[in-house]
């Protein structure tokens, strides 16, 4: 069976991956970069209903609110937006799509579907131009890796992908979560952008999320997988829907668990073939998804077309 299959039917596992990956994910484990150390349990079998609630209770979004140090002797809380992104929307939004960058959307045809939605999350610098009957045109946020800011070719200060929307940037801090640490090494300075960025269009809203979110979800993805998943922050796939699902009554994920379309191609707007973008090397990106799989509702014909369907945490009642 191909690993699509295996993925739909919720038996996915590390040794379908190709031996480069599958190398790939253990040398991972053993350089542990970001000194990772998990001592809760781990538990591959609790029902749907059960990890809604560990995650409404565990995965609580957090921003930088500037009201730690070093953050706050910094200057911090007149840099960051007035309002926290819990409360930016109000009561939220009805129904949501998180729009992958995966190459298995090109000729999907979703686009209108995709923008019928009352917000929708994008990544990085995946673009809407030119790709509209596709992926749609319509962009209420956009969550972006430090690459994005740090790195000048994405020429994040002018181009109008980050314009006209939400921004929520993320990078990886120790496990341990030393913000002195990582303010002064992260793995790509977002800091000194940001806050140009921030002076320059006060206006605009623009978050930088708190590391402690982004290892708890990683917390949770190993609390209920029983291999060691890799000692790496989750995609920014996975943290886009769990910000969703705090925003939303409902979350229609595309191109995520792999539909019928499934390719190496790894994002749909650049020609770059490599089967890692789907299914992970850095990222415990197939966890994430056999993850994502056991929380979904939906039908076989969504999986084929490339979509999922999860509840917002508003909805769950624990
Ligand atoms: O590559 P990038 O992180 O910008 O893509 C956004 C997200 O889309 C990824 O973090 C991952 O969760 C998802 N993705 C995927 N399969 C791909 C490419 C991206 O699941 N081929």
């Amino acid at each position: 069976k191909s690993v699509v299959q295996r993925l739909w039917q919720g038996s996915a596992s590390l040794d379908m991956l190709s031996p480069r990956l599958q190398k790939a994910v253990k040398d991972y484990v053993s350089t542990n970069k970001h000194g990772v150390s998990y001592r809760g349990r781990r538990h591959a079998r609790k029902s749907k209903r059960r990890l809604l609630c560990e995650m409404k209770r565990k995965a609580k979004v957090m921003t930088l609110d500037g009201e730690e140090i070093p953050f706050s002797s910094l200057g911090w809380q007149k840099i960051v937006p007035p309002l926290p992104l819990e409360r930016l929307y109000g009561s939220g939004f009805g129904s949501c799509a998180v729009v992958t960058s995966a190459g298995a959307i090109l000729h999907s045809g979703l686009g209108k579907e995709i923008d019928s939605h009352d917000a929708v999350l994008r990544f990085n610098s995946a673009p809407t131009k030119g790709y509209e009957r596709d992926v749609g045109s319509k962009t209420t946020i956009r969550i972006i890796n430090s690459q994005i800011l740090a790195n000048p070719s994405h020429q994040f200060n002018s181009s109008s992908l980050y314009k006209n929307v939400t921004l929520v940037a993320w990078d990886p801090a120790p496990y341990a979560v030393n913000l002195h640490k990582w303010y002064k090494n992260p793995d790509y300075n977002l800091f000194t952008p940001y806050m140009k960025y921030r002076k320059q269009f006060p206006a605009q809203p623009f978050y930088i999320l708190h590391p402690k979110f982004i290892w708890q979800l990683w917390d949770i993805i190993q609390a209920n997988t029983l291999d060691n998943i890799q000692p790496n922050p989750p995609s920014s796939g996975f943290i886009g829907i769990l910000l969703m699902m705090w925003l939303c009554d409902e979350v229609d994920v595309y191109e995520y668990i792999p539909s019928l379309r499934q390719t190496d191609l790894c994002h749909y707007h650049e020609r770059y073939y490599d089967a890692a973008c789907t299914l992970g090397a850095y990222h415990p990106l197939l966890y994430e998804k056999i993850l994502v799989q056991r929380l979904k509702t939906g039908s076989e014909s969504d999986l084929a077309k490339g979509k999922v369907t999860l509840p917002g945490f508003r909805t769950i009642h624990c």
